[in-house]
């Protein structure tokens, strides 16, 4: 059996965006045994300091200093739209990567992150952090033996000021594209969008309606029009309706439906467990071991290109994910 080149030697990792989700990334990565927060990277100097005084890690004005400092693998919570030109400098390097999801802005881009990190022999991992929410893995296990009939997601808030030119299908339903995926085992074969915009430029509200190849019924409903912030699924199977709210956390099971309309209702056992920690645990696990990613590149791209084709923006991914059973996740 070959040994990991890590074996007994902490990892070296960097995080490149030090924004909402770049902060939280150090964070956890100043905590997991068996890592060296390396370094962190922000051209705004404002962030670096943030960070750096916090964590006590050295700060960089550039990828390329960060990269220089020596990493074995790299976070990427920059704007989806540099995560291409990141991910390609850093796969160039040899430094594994884990790329914020969206995995790219475009199906084409993500399929060049795809190539590259393959001819190089080093992990990507898409951040689909939903698959590490304790509540979905509860609705997930409750699913896992019953026959799903349809699935129907609720992912509203108030509109983020720092959102540019992505809009709330690429930035939010990826998430439940994922999902509806995910729990399926089955890929989107039909889909139905409405999308409209009513304060952006690009999409801030979406409707979107999709049949599985399996034959499963799914739909989202996302939008920054609300003033509250909202995530919701509901499974409907043969012989139950799961209710899940994924930010209290609280998983409701109904079962056993009567002639007389009576039926039975539980509430299910949720972890704890802090979604972004998980995942961070299951990358550094796959760059040691070698173990596929639990979200890879080609699940980060399938369920980019079905976002895309709800905007009309269609190509269809050349590679074909694995959807990993029972996974981690
Ligand atoms: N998994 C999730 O639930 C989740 C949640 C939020 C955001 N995200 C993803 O994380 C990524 C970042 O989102 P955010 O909300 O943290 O954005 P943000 O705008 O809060 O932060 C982005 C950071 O990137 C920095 N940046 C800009 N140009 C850069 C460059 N050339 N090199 C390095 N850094 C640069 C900015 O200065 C900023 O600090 C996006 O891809 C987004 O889709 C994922």
């Amino acid at each position: 059996m070959t040994q990991s080149p890590f074996a007994g030697s902490p990892l070296r990792v960097g995080v490149v965006g030090l924004g909402v989700m770049g902060k939280n990334h150090a964070r956890v990565l100043a905590e997991l045994p068996g890592v060296t927060l390396a370094g962190v990277a922000d051209p705004d100097a404002a962030q670096v300091d943030f960070v750096t005084s916090r964590l006590g890690c050295p700060g960089f004005a550039s990828l390329e200093a960060l990269m220089d400092a020596g990493i074995d693998a790299l976070t990427i919570a920059a704007p989806t739209q540099l995560h291409t030109p990141i991910a390609l400098a850093a796969i160039a390097r040899g430094i594994h990567v884990l790329v914020e999801k969206p995995i790219a802005q475009s199906v084409e881009e993500g399929r060049r992150i795809i190539d590259a990190a393959e001819r190089a022999g080093v992990t990507l991992m898409v951040g689909h952090v939903e698959r590490f929410n304790p509540a979905v893995q509860s609705i997930r296990q409750a699913i896992a033996d019953d026959d799903i009939l349809s699935i129907q997601i609720t992912r509203v808030g108030p509109f983020p000021p720092r959102m540019s030119d992505i809009g709330v299908v690429i930035d939010l339903a990826v998430h439940d594209i994922d999902l509806i995926r995910w729990f399926t085992g089955s890929e989107i074969a039909e889909i139905q969008p409405q999308t409209n915009s009513i304060h952006a430029e690009r999409e801030d509200i979406a409707l979107l309606q999709f049949r599985t190849a399996s034959g499963v019924l799914a739909h989202i409903n996302t939008n920054w029009l609300t003033p509250f912030k909202a995530r919701t699924v509901h499974v409907a199977t043969r012989n139950k309706y799961i209710t899940g709210d994924l930010i209290t956390r609280q998983v409701t099971e109904c079962f056993d439906y009567k002639p007389d309309g009576s039926y039975s209702m539980r509430h299910l056992s949720v972890a704890y467990a802090e979604p972004l920690r998980a995942e961070l645990v299951a990358f550094i696990d796959s760059v040691r071991t070698g173990k596929a990613p639990v979200t890879g590149g080609a699940d980060g791209l399938a369920s980019l290109d079905i976002a895309m084709r709800c905007l009309g923006e269609r190509a269809a991914p050349a590679v074909q994910p694995k959807l990993v059973a029972g996974g981690r996740g």
